[in-house]
């Protein structure tokens, strides 16, 4: 972007005069104030009506005026090194010395701190003596706004001076990583959490659905269009309007999409500027396609415990994906003839502390294993019983257990039943069971009955 030096320079004047401005970023354009300035900051709550006990992120240059006002970690430095500037918000703890503003504080000791990307906003933050306080340019609980023209849009004539600098690249909020102890997620955003778990080279938690609110952006209504949303819709009414992923190849008035080809980084970008044309035109509510669950949300269930296809390893390193780790002796076409193990319950749990070995040494994290000693593949009815009595061994491995046994031969060999559609009572019993010695999901086909069966115990156990 061509950067206009005067513009920048009545930015500046602006500020320096504790006035609140409109800055662009990379994410989305922030409601711009000194942040060394009580009077500063105070403007910005006020014009965003913002509840005063949801804290500012402050914006700097680089680490070098940081270093004044908060404590510095080795995980912030690793992740400043490879993301910064760009999309990702620190939580860091904040200095006694520092000269921030108890007001962006809400007089706590933490501090939420961003680099951000877009050169117009650099090359500004470069000849000011302060960092900026900058919560996105959008009224609370509002979308955001990633043209000048939304910011004009929502605030009008009560915005002193809006800071031009195109369209926002990324169009949705940074990304917000609590540094102070063990690493966790806020907030996800503009950079992808498993890119920085692969830098940081360790185990990070996702808290953006926590029961305590620790960051008030993590509240639904944070993004609220203003309309009614509908998930997964498929029938969509008239007065609707209906958000796709990708372009149709039949469209209607009301059909709006994100990307023309179902591209999720383009379709990131264009979500708030289209949720701001749907809301011009009136419609009762917003019918939300299906998204695509891409990378994220899915898991890999592969039945081989990667004996089939070695490339698979190759998915789970890109992707960094929860994925079932499931025994079975030989191909499924000759697994149940006469299958032979010196032991089932050791000989598994050595295949399976040998498949983890691997799967360190090519760097795919723990924290996604789940293992299943795969009921019925390549076991015998006496095979299937050790395993199930004695399941409780696996949890020395340190992961999550998921136990296939709905409808499975061994609930006939038990109880005569040939019907695998008349299995639900073995089922339940044997899910019971197996939930008594900690074993943490099951793979089920009678979803409702196995969890009602489920619930009833939880509660019975609990009291
Ligand atoms: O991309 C972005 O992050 C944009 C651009 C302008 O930088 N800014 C932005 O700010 O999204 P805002 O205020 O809309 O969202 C920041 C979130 C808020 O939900 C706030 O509660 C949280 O960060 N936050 C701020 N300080 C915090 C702190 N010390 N601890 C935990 N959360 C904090
Ligand atoms: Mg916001």
């Amino acid at each position: 972007m061509k950067i206009n030096l005067a513009n920048i320079k009545k930015a500046k004047k602006l500020l320096y005069k504790k006035e609140c401005i409109a800055i662009p970023t990379e994410t989305v354009y922030g409601l711009a104030g000194n942040a060394y300035s009580d009077q500063a900051c105070q403007k910005i709550y006020k014009l965003k009506k913002r509840p005063k006990n949801n804290p500012l992120i402050v914006h700097y240059l680089n680490t070098q005026r940081l270093k004044k006002d908060c404590h510095l970690n080795n995980d912030f430095i690793k992740l400043y090194k490879k993301f910064c500037p760009g999309p990702l918000t620190f939580i860091l703890n904040l200095k006694k010395s520092s000269k921030i503003s108890k007001i962006i504080t809400n007089k706590k000791n933490t501090l939420a701190v961003r680099f951000p990307r877009h050169s117009v906003t650099r090359r500004l933050l470069k000849i000011l003596k302060f960092p900026l306080a900058a919560p996105s340019a959008n009224p609370s609980s509002r979308v955001s706004a990633v043209t000048s023209n939304h910011v004009k849009e929502d605030f009008g004539k009560k915005i002193k001076y809006i800071l031009e600098g195109g369209k926002s690249s990324i169009g949705v909020e940074s990304t917000i990583i609590d540094l102070r102890e063990k690493p966790k997620i806020l907030r996800l955003g503009g950079l992808n959490v498993s890119t920085i778990q692969k830098i940081l080279g360790k185990k990070i938690t996702i808290n953006n659905k926590p029961s305590k609110i620790v960051s008030p952006g993590q509240l639904k209504v944070h993004y609220s269009p203003g309309l009614p949303i509908r998930l997964n819709a498929k029938n969509i009414r008239q007065d609707e309007a209906y958000l796709l992923i990708r372009k149709k190849k039949v469209s209607k008035p009301n059909y709006y999409f994100l990307s023309q080809k179902g591209n999720l980084k383009e379709a990131a970008k264009n979500l708030y500027s289209t949720l701001r044309k749907i809301k011009k035109k009136k419609y009762s509510s917003i019918a939300v396609c299906k998204i695509p669950d891409r990378g994220y949300g899915k898991t890999i269930n592969d039945v081989s415990g990667f004996n089939f296809d070695k490339n698979s390893i190759k998915i789970l390193k890109k992707y960094n994906i929860p994925f079932v780790l499931q025994h079975s002796l030989g191909n499924p076409d000759v697994m149940q003839i006469n299958p032979k193990y010196k032991n089932v319950l050791l000989d598994i749990y050595d295949f399976f502390e040998e498949k983890l070995s691997n799967l360190r040494q090519n760097g795919i994290y723990h924290n996604n294993i789940i293992l299943d000693p795969g009921i019925g593949f390549g076991k015998n009815l006496k095979h299937n019983m050790t395993i199930i009595k004695n399941i409780s061994i696996y949890h020395s491995l340190g992961l999550p257990i998921l136990l296939g046994i709905s409808r499975k031969r061994f609930i006939k060999d038990l109880s005569g039943n040939n019907d695998s559609s008349l299995r639900i009572g073995g089922t339940i019993s044997s899910s019971i069971f197996a939930m008594l010695q900690g074993v943490q999901m099951l793979r089920v086909h009678d979803v409702n009955e196995v969890n009602q069966a489920t619930k009833v115990f939880k509660a019975l156990m609990n009291k």
